[in-house]
């Protein structure tokens, strides 16, 4: 038996994080190696040219998996009876704009996906945000949607969370798959708090703690956190362009992850609803927690012990978003 393609759309698809993910979900890395794909793609009229090279240059990479491809600038062509929507086109800041103003542009682009969603969407769409400010667009699009769970919306901070767990494996001189259960708590911004106090490293065969394995708890407790919460801006600044690739291959994570279930015992970092979490974090954010995905639904770890100095950062990002939250709802009204 041969499946039912599945329809997977991709806004902002004539992008740079486009021209890296495409192909991985094409390939079947992010939905399976048995999985046919419908790739809708979505981007704003005056890129249509480029988006027409990319789907040329998906055809002639003559996948298997891929079956149809829909390039479009059209929400009710773009959202029809998807599966899942990873949404990584947003309003990018300009020169001299103020944030209220980018902040604005952005609501208005993810209230009408948002309800496109809720209009043309299959009721069991998983919504995957990537374009900034990611944590807000991803609230605003769920607002807009009232039809769809809210569970089924979350926002990518799975860059951060790889980016800790290679710090940590690079200063052990472990790959990175030997570490596990580093946690981004918060915003997708500078403020994110990487939190390695549940983190294990499995060192020659036996799993320690991250403080253990690292014996260094200054460098944990200052440099490591501040490289990974600067780790965007340092790609910027040396590429003169933003993480596209890494960023690319931490949406397959995540999506994949949505898709098949995390590992027993190991949880990963995603941008969630913090409805009835237990880490006294503010209701009706998108907030970054530890999670565990079984069956498609995914679960905060609750209760993990966190102690003074993780409360202060967790609770300095949430402010950060409470503030961003108040404003951008204030913006759907309008
Ligand atoms: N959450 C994360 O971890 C993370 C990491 C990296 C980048 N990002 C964000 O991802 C976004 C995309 O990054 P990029 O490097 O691919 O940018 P890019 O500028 O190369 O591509 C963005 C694409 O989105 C399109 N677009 C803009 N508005 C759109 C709309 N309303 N509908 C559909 N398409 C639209 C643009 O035309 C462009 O083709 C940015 O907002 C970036 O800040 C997030
Ligand atoms: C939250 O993070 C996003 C993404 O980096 C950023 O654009 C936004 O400004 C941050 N929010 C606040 C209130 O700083
Ligand atoms: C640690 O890694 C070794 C070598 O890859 C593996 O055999 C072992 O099962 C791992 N231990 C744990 C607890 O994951
Ligand atoms: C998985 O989820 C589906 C749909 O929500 C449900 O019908 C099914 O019973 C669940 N299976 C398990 C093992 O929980
Ligand atoms: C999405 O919603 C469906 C119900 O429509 C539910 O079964 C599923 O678990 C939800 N998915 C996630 C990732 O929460």
């Amino acid at each position: 038996m041969i499946a039912e393609p599945i329809r997977v759309l991709v806004t902002g698809a004539a992008g740079q994080i486009a021209y890296s993910l495409l192909f991985s979900i094409a390939k079947g890395d992010v939905f399976g190696q048995d999985q046919p794909i419908s790739l809708l793609l979505l981007d704003i009229t005056p890129m249509l040219p480029v988006l027409e090279g990319v789907v040329m240059e998906l055809q002639d990479c003559a996948l298997p998996l891929l079956k149809e491809i829909i390039p479009t600038d059209k929400e009710e062509v773009a959202f029809k009876d998807l599966d899942a929507a990873i949404l990584v086109g947003s309003m990018p800041r300009k020169e001299g704009m103020e944030r209220k103003d980018l902040l604005k542009a952005n609501v208005a682009i993810f209230k009408s996906q948002g309800a496109a969603l809720d209009k043309y969407a299959k009721k069991t769409v998983k919504v995957l945000v990537v374009g900034n400010p990611a944590n807000t667009n991803c609230l605003i699009a769920a607002k807009s949607a009232p039809s769809i769970p809210k569970e089924n919306f979350s926002c990518l901070t799975r860059l951060d969370h790889n980016r800790a767990r290679s710090q940590v494996a690079m200063r052990c001189g472990v790959p990175a798959t030997r570490v596990k259960n580093v946690i981004i708590w918060g915003n997708h911004s500078s403020t994110q708090y990487p939190d390695v106090h549940h983190c294990k490293v499995n060192m020659s065969g036996s799993e320690v703690t991250c403080f253990d394995a690292i014996k260094d708890d200054d460098w944990l407790k200052g440099d490591f956190i501040t490289t990974v919460q600067q780790r965007g801006a340092a790609v910027i600044k040396a590429r003169k362009l933003s993480s596209a690739m890494s960023a690319a291959k931490a949406i397959c994570d995540h999506m994949r992850d949505i898709w098949s279930g995390t590992h027993e015992g190991e949880f990963i970092s995603m941008g969630v609803y913090s409805t009835g979490n237990s880490y006294g974090v503010p209701e009706d954010l998108i907030y970054s927690f530890p999670v565990q995905i079984q069956n498609k639904t995914w679960k905060i770890v609750d209760s993990l012990p966190i102690n003074d100095f993780s409360k202060s950062k967790m609770d300095a990002t949430a402010a950060e978003l409470v503030e961003e939250r108040d404003t951008a709802v204030a913006f759907l009204g309008v």
